[in-house]
């Protein structure tokens, strides 16, 4: 089978990195790919995906970041009858569109942070009065996990609002308890859950310090119970999906729920129209179910629903992220010591080849993975790996999967 996977990050390394060991595979490119995509699979200097799949007649298209999907890349496809993993851009807008999520959400009964969308700064100061402190200001469009403000004071508010400077914002109420990443894969009625995994967004230690597009996260089958797996799935998945569905716009591909476990139960923080970066990188690599054949199956509407297999070791990924991320990057330093690296898987995000040198070039640089038979083990390991890495300007967070400790 020839498989197209389109993006060019550290979750389109994973994805490759997984798919190429599987036996049905004949043949692996991505669009447009990078440096250590390029170990595994062939990379197109491309980002016209279409003609990407003709030339090379792919039997199935995996996309992993939402701008295409939001651009309709899906629709594209399926207009010319190529099969493609991920949502309509109608669909994606439960990623795409804040208030769209937040107001499906309502429609299926799906627990979340009560909220207001606003159009205008001037509504959005009317709301606020309604939301106890903290309270948190969204922007209604893509924002990469940055377009999040969480305020303590009115003051610290209504810079927010000046500051998010977008017309549609959404205010919600503060949610309080531990995140957890739950995506699933569908066809638009079936749904095959992954493993739980948690991600840690903001750039330091600690959950301190702003917002990134996540900086490391780990997955050890501990992170949430049966019964709360079963919890999430009744609650907020299928509900989901069978409103996308009745609404006349099934949802296929990746789904994710970024939720907070709260005292009262998973509450949606957000939804996301395809896999989790740097998720995605712990979750490959713990995966031992070969997963060409669902997707391959997701792609044709006849998903089978039975678990996927997991191997019993923990994976942690812990990303290595260049001066100046989350704010504006220095991009071009010198990444060495990878040739030294043993027991890590290190997927590359923001790298590029200059005169055959490999250099920075994004915020969120390599994704160092690895595993070990506790998830102490596990990030003792991929910590030991990660200090033979070295780039100028490079950091990362010291407490990757710290939270998965505390557990028991
Ligand atoms: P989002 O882009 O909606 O995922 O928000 C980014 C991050 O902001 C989330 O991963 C949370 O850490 C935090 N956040 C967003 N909404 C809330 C909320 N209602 N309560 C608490 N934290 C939130
Ligand atoms: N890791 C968070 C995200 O992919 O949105």
């Amino acid at each position: 089978m020839k498989i197209l996977v389109v993006g060019s990050g550290g979750r389109e390394h994973a994805l490759c990195w997984k798919l190429a060991q599987s036996p049905k595979i004949s043949a692996l490119y991505a669009a447009p790919g990078n440096p250590g995509i390029a170990q595994v699979a062939t990379c197109l200097a491309t980002t016209d995906y279409l003609a990407a799949a003709e030339s090379m007649d792919a039997d199935l298209t995996v996309v992993g970041p939402e701008t295409p999907l939001a651009a309709g890349i899906v629709d594209q496809f399926r207009a010319k009858g190529r099969r493609i993993v991920g949502p309509t851009a109608a669909a994606a807008r439960l990623e795409s569109s804040k208030a769209f999520a937040k107001e499906l959400m309502l429609r299926a009964g799906i627990p979340t942070a009560r909220f207001a969308a606003v159009t205008s700064a001037d509504e959005a100061r009317d709301a606020l009065l309604e939301f106890d402190l903290p309270v948190v200001i969204k922007a209604d469009g893509l924002a990469a996990g940055k377009g999040v403000i969480i305020a303590h004071t009115h003051e610290e508010a209504r810079r927010a609002i000046e500051h998010l400077g977008a017309a549609s914002l959404v205010l919600e109420e503060f949610l309080v308890g531990e995140e957890v990443s739950f995506i699933v894969l569908s066809d638009g009625v079936n749904v095959l859950a992954l493993e739980p995994a948690q991600d840690h967004k903001t750039v330091n230690d600690g959950d301190q310090g702003p917002n990134t597009g996540g900086m490391g996260a780990y997955c050890d089958g501990r992170i949430l119970s049966e019964f709360r797996q079963a919890l999430v799935m009744a609650q907020v998945i299928r509900p989901a999906i069978a409103q996308m569905r009745s609404e006349g716009m099934p949802f296929t591909g990746f789904l994710y729920a970024g939720l907070m476990m709260t005292a009262q139960g998973p509450k949606v923080v957000e939804f996301n129209a395809r896999l989790g970066d740097p998720e995605t990188q712990a979750l490959m690599h713990r995966m031992a179910s070969d997963f060409v054949e669902p997707l391959f199956a997701a792609a044709h509407g006849s998903l089978d629903e039975t678990p996927l297999d997991w191997k019993t070791d923990p994976s942690v990924c812990v990303v290595l992220a260049g001066a100046g991320y989350p704010g504006s990057v220095r991009t071009g330093d010198r990444i060495t010591g990878l040739d030294q690296v043993q027991e890590a898987t290190v997927f590359h995000a923001g790298t590029k080849l200059d005169k055959n040198v490999l250099v920075t070039s994004g915020g969120r640089v390599l994704g160092v993975t690895a595993s070990g038979a506790t998830l102490e083990l596990a990030m003792s390991n991929t910590y030991g790996e990660v200090r033979k890495i070295h780039f100028d300007g490079m950091h990362y967070r010291k407490d990757i999967g710290q939270k998965g400790l505390k557990r028991w």
